[in-house]
C-alpha cells in the first residue's frame, strides 16, 4: 500500500497487517493496520511509527515522499511495541530529529532503546508545537490506555490523532470510514469499534468519559480523527466520539448472552429452555459455546448484551477450565453496567455454579440468583427450571436495563 494523501502535505505512511489474527494474545480474525502519519510542512513531521516487522514498508511510504533523513520532528503520541519498535530505524536515518514526547513515555522508549544520543523533549497537554503553517497541540490521555498515551491534534487542519482511540483491529485497502463502508458496511465498522473497546477500552470507561468531555470543551473543531489503527475517521468523526461515549456510560442492548462450555452436553441443554424463556420476555438472546468461540469474540459478546447468563459444568469441584478462563478475563476487563447468572450441571458433589456466583460477586456485577443446576442429564423438569430461569432473568434484566435509558 502506497503512501495515502489524508489532506494537503499530509499523508497515511503506515503498514496493513492482513495476516495477524492473535494480537499478543487478542483474536484480530479481521487483522489490523498500525498507521502512522507524515506532514510535509516547514519542518517534517512524522507522527508515531509502526511495528518493528513492518518497519520497511514504513520506510518505503515515507521515502515515496521525503528521504527519511528530512524527518526533523517525530511525535511519539504512544510507546506500545505495534507503535513505537520502528523509532530506532527512523532515528537511525535522522539521528538530529527531535523526539516530542510525554514524560512517561520518555521513561518508557528508555527501556527498548538506547536514546542516550537522542533528542528528546517531554510535553504535557496545552502545549503547542509550531513545524510552520501548521501547530500541533498535545492532549494527554493516561491509561487510555497506557500511563504514557497522548492525542496530537493539528490545530489547521482540524484533525485529531488519536493513536489507540477511536482505532479498529480491521485490515483493509480503504483508508477512510466512507470507502469501507462503500465495499463493506457501516454495522461491520460498527462492530469493530465494540469488539476493540471490549477487549482493550473497557476497563478506562470513566477515563473516557471524562476525556472525551474535556475534548468537547476544549472546542476543538474535528473534521477527521485518525487513529493508530483501521480506518480513519472523515465522513463522520462524531459518530465514533457518541459511539465512546455511549459505550463509557453503559449503553448496551437489552438482550442476554448465554456463554457457556459442556463437557457431555449436559450444561449445553440445558442453553435451550433457557433460551426460550428469554425469548418468551421479548428479551433477544445469543448463546455462545466457549471452546467453539475465539476468547476476544466472546468478551465482545458479553460486553454488548446487558445481561449474561453464564453456563459451567463442575469439574473436580470447580468451574470448567475454559468457564474459569473466560471469567478471569472478564475480571481484568472490569465491567460495569450489567447483570449476570449462572447454570450448570454437574455429576457427584456440584460447586462450578456456586464458584462462578462467587467470581460475578467479586467482580460487583449485579446477580440474579439462584442459578439452575442439574445432575447428569437434564430431566423434564430440569428444563422446565431453566425455562423459568430464563424467564425471570429476562424480566430482571429489562428491569435493569430500563436504568439506562
Ligand atoms: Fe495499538 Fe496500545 O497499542
Amino acid at each position: 500500500m502506497n503512501a495515502t494523501l489524508i489532506k494537503p502535505d499530509i499523508y497515511w505512511v503506515g503498514a496493513i497487517d492482513w495476516a495477524v489474527r492473535d494480537f499478543h494474545g487478542y483474536m484480530t480474525p479481521n487483522g489490523t493496520t498500525y498507521n502512522n502519519y507524515l506532514i510535509l510542512d516547514e519542518k517534517i513531521t512524522l507522527l508515531d511509527t509502526v511495528k518493528h516487522d513492518f518497519s520497511e514498508i514504513m520506510l518505503d511510504n515515507v521515502s515515496q515522499l521525503i528521504h527519511p533523513s528530512k524527518i526533523e520532528y517525530v511525535i511519539i503520541n504512544h510507546i506500545e511495541n505495534d507503535h513505537a519498535t520502528s523509532l530506532d530505524r527512523i532515528m537511525a536515518f535522522a539521528p538530529n530529529a527531535t523526539i516530542y514526547i510525554t514524560e512517561k513515555g520518555k521513561k518508557g522508549i528508555a527501556r527498548f532503546f538506547d536514546i542516550s544520543s537522542w533528542n528528546i523533549k517531554t510535553v504535557k497537554t496545552g502545549d503547542v508545537l509550531n513545524i510552520g503553517k501548521r501547530n500541533l497541540l498535545f492532549i494527554e490521555t493516561p491509561m487510555l490506555h497506557w500511563p504514557d498515551s497522548m492525542m496530537t491534534y493539528l490545530k489547521e487542519d482540524k484533525i485529531l490523532i488519536s493513536q489507540d482511540g477511536f482505532g479498529q483491529h480491521l485490515a483493509t485497502s480503504a483508508r477512510f470510514d466512507d470507502e469501507f463502508i462503500e465495499c463493506a458496511s457501516i454495522s461491520e465498522l460498527e462492530d469493530s469499534v465494540i469488539d476493540y473497546y471490549a477487549n482493550i477500552l473497557m476497563p478506562f470507561g470513566n477515563i473516557i468519559k471524562n476525556k472525551v468531555a474535556e475534548i468537547q470543551k476544549l472546542g476543538l473543531e474535528i473534521e477527521m480523527i485518525a487513529p493508530d489503527h483501521g480506518i480513519i475517521w472523515r465522513r463522520d468523526p462524531g459518530k465514533v466520539l457518541n459511539m465512546y461515549m455511549d459505550m463509557a456510560t453503559g449503553k448496551s442492548n437489552l438482550s442476554v448472552a448465554v456463554i457457556y462450555d459442556t463437557m457431555w452436553h449436559s450444561t449445553e441443554m440445558m442453553t435451550l429452555p433457557l433460551m426460550r424463556g428469554i425469548r418468551e420476555e421479548g428479551v433477544d438472546c445469543k448463546v455462545i459455546k466457549l471452546r467453539a468461540t475465539p476468547m476476544s469474540i466472546a468478551i465482545k459478546e458479553f460486553w454488548k448484551a446487558r445481561g449474561a447468563l453464564i453456563g459451567t459444568p463442575t469439574l473436580n469441584n470447580k468451574m470448567f477450565p475454559s468457564v474459569a478462563e473466560f471469567l478471569q478475563h472478564v475480571a481484568g476487563l472490569r465491567p460495569k453496567d450489567r447483570i449476570t447468572g449462572a447454570f450448570g450441571s454437574y455429576g457427584w458433589g456440584g460447586g462450578a455454579v456456586k464458584e462462578a456466583y462467587e467470581w460475578l460477586k467479586a467482580m460487583k456485577l449485579q446477580t440474579v440468583e439462584p442459578g439452575v443446576e442439574a445432575l447428569y442429564r437434564p430431566a423434564p423438569e430440569d428444563d422446565q427450571k431453566c425455562y423459568e430461569f430464563g424467564k425471570e432473568f429476562a424480566r430482571k434484566v429489562k428491569e435493569y436495563h430500563a436504568q439506562f435509558k
